[in-house]
Formats: structure tokens, sequence, C-alpha cells
């Protein structure tokens, strides 16, 4: 069977630091409660005429010198997103015509925080069978667009950022196994109402707020721990490892106390934890993806290294995947 794994990374970052002190102007918060109850320090904002296609396309730009391709060598564009620039097209269409990937298939995929390795089960399975060389996957997220700055329960927790990598066949190493679970019946604990078929957008729903994401915290916290230490658990079964062969965990970055909490029930030592929430909050689809690129940049893992990146997110879903890289 082929090999396939990551030839390319890149990332964008808005630049835009909004603060826990800037947070304690806006509700009442303070630096104190964020950083004990999630670890955040501060997040990213986009710009008001920043899109989440602009910080996709400079991911993937990133991505693509990174792999020494170019635009045209892509067979397969995906974006994991939940936060696209408008419900059609997609996002990856508007990616395919910025990059001018003209042979490129493009489109996205919804799998919130887990988006990311959905996309790469995705990408990984046209490569095995051959119908692809190189596919692009992008996680990015404009969750500033989608909060509602007036609910101290959710706008502390969310930041804006795009991650990108390029998946073709390698001689070596590669995925060594990728996991998916969904569970529909806990709808209620996270989800953005209204600007669907379901509830159409009307002056109702502005009004009531129902164009923002909603949650309860408390109850997806619990559910978070016990999904992605189940997740690391089944991804490394897979691969036919243990958690000794792993170098790195990067783990959606949701809340630090939840993947602490995840890392003592696996028994893993913090210091193979990679963590970026404080600077960046929660970027769903971005998160992962972010957390492997960052953690290559800075040199905490390298080409040879055993990767395991573990997610949980809005459906819900989960993901989890066991990569050399
Ligand atoms: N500042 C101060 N107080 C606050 C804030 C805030 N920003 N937010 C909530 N509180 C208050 C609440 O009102 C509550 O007060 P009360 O006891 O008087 O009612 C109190 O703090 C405790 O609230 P909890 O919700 O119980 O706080 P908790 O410790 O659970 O932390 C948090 C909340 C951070 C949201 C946590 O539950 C969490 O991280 N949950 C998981 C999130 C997650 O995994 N999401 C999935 C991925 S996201 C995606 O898919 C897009």
């Amino acid at each position: 069977m082929k090999k396939v794994g990551i030839i390319g990374l890149g990332e964008c970052l808005p630049e835009k630091i909004l603060s826990n002190a800037d947070l304690e102007k806006m509700v009442e918060t303070s630096d104190e409660w964020i950083t004990t109850r999630t670890g955040i320090k501060q997040r990213r904002i986009a710009s008001e005429n920043e899109a989440v296609s602009d910080l996709a396309i400079k991911a993937a730009r990133e991505a693509l010198k990174d792999a020494g391709l170019s635009a045209a060598d892509l067979d397969l564009i995906i974006v994991a997103t939940i936060t696209g620039d408008m419900p059609m097209p997609s996002t990856a269409s508007i990616v395919q015509n910025a990059l001018s990937a003209k042979k490129a298939a493009a489109f996205d995929i919804s799998a919130a925080c887990a988006g990311f390795v959905y996309g790469l089960s995705i990408g990984y399975q046209f490569i095995v069978n051959g119908s692809y060389k190189n596919v692009l996957i992008i996680g990015a997220e404009k969750l500033s667009a989608f909060t509602d700055w007036k609910d101290r329960n959710t706008c502390v927790l969310f930041g804006d950022g795009a991650g990108a990598c390029i998946l073709s066949e390698v001689k070596s190493g590669g995925i060594a196994s990728i996991y998916l679970g969904c569970d529909g019946s806990n709808l209620n604990l996270l989800n953005l109402p209204a600007g669907g078929s379901r509830m159409p957008a009307s002056e109702e729903t502005v009004r009531n707020r129902m164009h923002y994401i909603k949650m309860q915290g408390n109850e997806l916290f619990k559910i978070a721990v016990r999904t992605m230490t189940e997740a690391a658990q089944v991804a490394l079964e897979q691969a036919g490892i243990t958690f000794k062969d792993v170098d790195l965990i990067v783990p959606h970055q949701a809340n630090s106390r939840i993947i602490m909490a995840v890392a003592k029930r696996l028994g893993i030592s913090e210091d193979k934890i990679y963590l970026n929430i404080e600077k960046y909050g929660n970027m769903s689809s971005a998160s992962t993806i972010t957390g492997l690129v960052e953690a290559v940049k800075e040199g905490r893992v390298k080409k040879g290294d055993t990767v395991l990146l573990d997610c949980f997110g809005g459906g819900l879903v989960w993901g989890a995947c066991v990569i050399n890289l």
C-alpha cells in the first residue's frame, strides 16, 4: 500500500491581538477567570475586510512553498471550516481561484474542530487509491464573525486563523492510522442555530442573536475529556503502537484543562503535549493544524518523529490520527 504523508506546512494568523484585558472592557469577566478556566491569554482576530478564504489562501501559499510545489501541481483542495465566506460557493472554490490551481477539484467539509483530521482522512484515501497525487488540506476559521461579543460564556474562547498542509505519497513514514467518530444526539450542546434552511435569516433571528455560536460548555467539557481519551487510544491501537512511541501529541485546543485531563487519563507527561491555546484560543478546525505547523517551526518535532493529532468538536465529532513526519 502507498505511504501518504505531509510534505509541506503553512499557517496564517491575523495580526490583531485581542487580550484578556481587552475582553475585561467588553463583558463581565477577568483575566484570572479566563486564564484559570481555559488557559487562554489572547487570541487573534481577523480584520473586518478579511474573510476566512483570505486566511486560508495565505496558509496554502506557505504550505506550497514549504513543499516546493506550485498551485498547478494540486489535484484537490479541501477546506475544513464552519465559517466559510458564504454558504455557496465553497471556500475551497475561492481558494482554488486565488491560487490559480486550475486542475484541482475543490470542496469544503464541515466537521467543526475535528474538520482538519476529517480532511486528512479524505485526502489520504484519494492518494492511496491512486486518484490524486497532491492534495491541499486547509483548516481555517473566522470564528470572530459568529461570536456573540455580549456573551461571556463564549466570547472569551474563540480566535481566528488558518493552517494548511500538502499530502502526497512519501517514501517512508506518513499516516499510520486515522480514526473518526460522530454522535449526533447532542446537537443542543454546541450549535449556531440560524442562517441555514432550518431557520433562515430574518429580522427576528438577528434580533434574538441566533446567528452566533451557542454552547453548553460544562457538559461538553466532560464529553470532550472522555472522547478525546478514547479517540487517542483507538488511533494508537490501529497504528500498532503505544504512547511510548509518540514524540508529541497535538490536541485540539478548546481548553487547557480538557487537554491536561486527557493527558492524565492516558498517563502521559505534560512535556509530550503541544499547547498553543494561550496565544490563539480555540480556532476550531484551524487549531490542530496550526499546532502541528508551530510544533515543527519551534523544533518540538522533526522529520521521522511520530505525532498524534486528537480532536473533538461540535457535531459532536471527533478524530485522531497517528502520523510519522
Ligand atoms: N468570565 C467570568 N465568569 C464566567 C465566564 C467568563 N468569561 N463565563 C462563564 N462564567 C461563569 C458562569 O456564568 C458560571 O457562573 P454561575 O456559577 O454563577 O452560573 C461560572 O462561571 C461557571 O461556569 P461553567 O460553564 O460551569 O464554567 P466551566 O468551568 O465549565 O468553564 C468553559 C467554561 C471554559 C466553556 C468550559 O466548560 C469548556 O471549555 N468547555 C468545553 C468547550 C469545548 O470543548 N468545546 C468543543 C469544541 S468548540 C467547537 O467545536 C467550535
